[in-house]
């Protein structure tokens, strides 16, 4: 296994090209399993997540092939409809292939995805939604074991919680039911308006991108995609964060500014200087930082996925900060790795209170998920001393060459064999 090491106290100066967004590109990447023939995704990220959803559409029977950042995914070969457990368990986005398939073949038969990190993560939105729309299931030796007689058949869908996943999986189902799909309390992350327009580019009739209610016609059949995968927003967060951090002025271009509407006014007030541009960012991390209060929301709330990276950034302030976790019920994992750099913070439940010291000591932690992962690299790029980061294939899932990235813009950061 890997591990980072990073030699804190050096500033962020230049520029950074963000990369596609993971969490578009894998729902995306199983939207093409709804329409035989060649579909065209550009700006897709090179991730272990990616990759291992390609895997996953390989051993259905389909083949794709990648041109820099342009994948070509070709589903007429489809002849499987199982989703095996060696490789949903790496990943439990692998759920998103239900919808497709019981669409474009009635049947599925996708392992369970079992637990994670930060919390239980179950799918009963998902089996709940897909009964409504005529789909039985069974639980078969650890296997979600679906099928639907004909067609799937529209229903109106109202989500206790709105579930990004849950989401994306009955859209991909409804646009290829008979009659029409209503869905409320739908999630309004940006990635699932990305999937809407790719399954409306395909001859589907979605009308709410955006909103909290969608309404999907049926179809018979749609045609092969072209479309480009959104910025990654949390990839954009994260590296706004670090330049706060270690300090100095970073330009982050291919971004859509748009995307995080929450997280400026929380960085300004923590005394850092951000410009949003069309297509760039412009940060600069030079002043004293404040303490400011974090509550994670569904979209378009503060991030769940920049709680980690924003609690690092809240240790190099003077002051107080409150992070309450709303949307996960263990996502402080980072906090026992964060104290062992001195890290002053103490946990209630969902709620973390930081007292920011104006500084941490580099030590050896280690990664427990992504986005923990990414708030040790925050923590060690502005940390005295030296901070070994192991077990860093968790930031491999979500961050398209993250080293690479910081190494170009000032960062004493290296990968090495541990
Ligand atoms: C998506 O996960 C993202 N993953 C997560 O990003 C992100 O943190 C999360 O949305 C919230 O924004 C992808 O898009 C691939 P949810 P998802 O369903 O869909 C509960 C990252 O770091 N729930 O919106 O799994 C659930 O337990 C990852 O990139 C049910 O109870 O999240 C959670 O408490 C981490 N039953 C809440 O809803 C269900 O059937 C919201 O989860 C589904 C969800």
């Amino acid at each position: 296994m890997d591990k980072i090491v990073i030699e804190g106290g050096h500033p962020l100066e230049g520029e950074i090209r963000i990369s596609g967004a993971k969490n578009a590109a894998l729902p995306l990447i199983c939207a093409c399993l709804l329409a035989p023939g060649p579909h065209v995704l550009e700006n897709v990220p090179d991730l272990r997540d990616t990759r291992t959803m390609l895997a996953l559409l390989e051993a259905l029977g389909t083949t794709w092939q990648r041109e820099g950042d342009t994948l070509t995914i070709d589903t007429s070969g489809l002849h499987s409809f199982e989703a095996s457990y060696d490789l949903v368990k790496t990943m439990r986005a692998s759920v998103l292939v239900l919808g497709p398939l019981l669409a474009r073949m009635g049947r599925a038969r996708v392992s369970l995805p079992g637990g994670c990190a930060i919390g239980a993560r179950p799918i009963n939105f998902h089996l709940q939604g897909f009964e409504q729309l005529g789909v039985t299931h069974q639980l078969d030796q650890g296997y979600v074991d679906a099928v639907v007689a004909d067609r799937m058949r529209g229903a109106t869908i109202c989500f206790d919680i709105p579930s990004v996943t849950a989401t994306e999986n009955i859209l991909m189902g409804a646009v290829l039911a008979q009659g029409t799909t209503i869905i409320k309390n739908a999630a309004r992350e940006p990635e699932i308006g990305n999937l809407v327009d790719m399954l409306n580019g395909m001859g589907a009739r979605i009308k709410g991108r955006d909103l909290d209610t969608l309404q999907i016609e049926g179809v018979r059949q749609l045609q092969p995609a072209r479309i480009r995968i959104v910025p990654d927003r949390i990839e954009t967060g994260t590296f706004l964060i670090a330049a706060a951090a270690a300090g100095g002025e970073l330009t982050l271009t291919n971004c859509d500014p748009s995307l995080l509407p929450s997280l400026y006014e929380k960085l300004r007030a923590a005394g850092v200087k951000v410009r949003e541009e069309r297509e760039r960012l412009h940060v600069a991390g030079n002043g004293q930082l404040r303490g400011v209060d974090i509550k994670t929301m569904p979209y378009p709330g503060f991030p769940t996925d920049l709680q980690a990276q924003m609690m690092a950034l809240m240790c190099f302030s003077r002051g107080l900060s409150l992070i309450t976790e709303t949307i996960f019920e263990n996502r402080f994992m980072h906090v026992a790795e964060l104290r062992r750099m001195g890290a002053d913070i103490r946990v209630d439940g969902h709620s973390a209170i930081v007292n920011g010291t104006g500084t941490l000591r580099g030590a050896k932690v280690m990664a427990t998920d992504l986005r923990a992962s990414a708030s040790l690299v925050v923590a060690g790029l502005a940390a005295q001393g030296v901070t070994e980061i192991s077990r860093v294939y968790h930031l491999d899932r979500g961050y398209d060459n993250l080293v690479g990235k910081l190494a170009a813009v000032g960062a004493h950061i290296q990968r090495e064999k541990e």
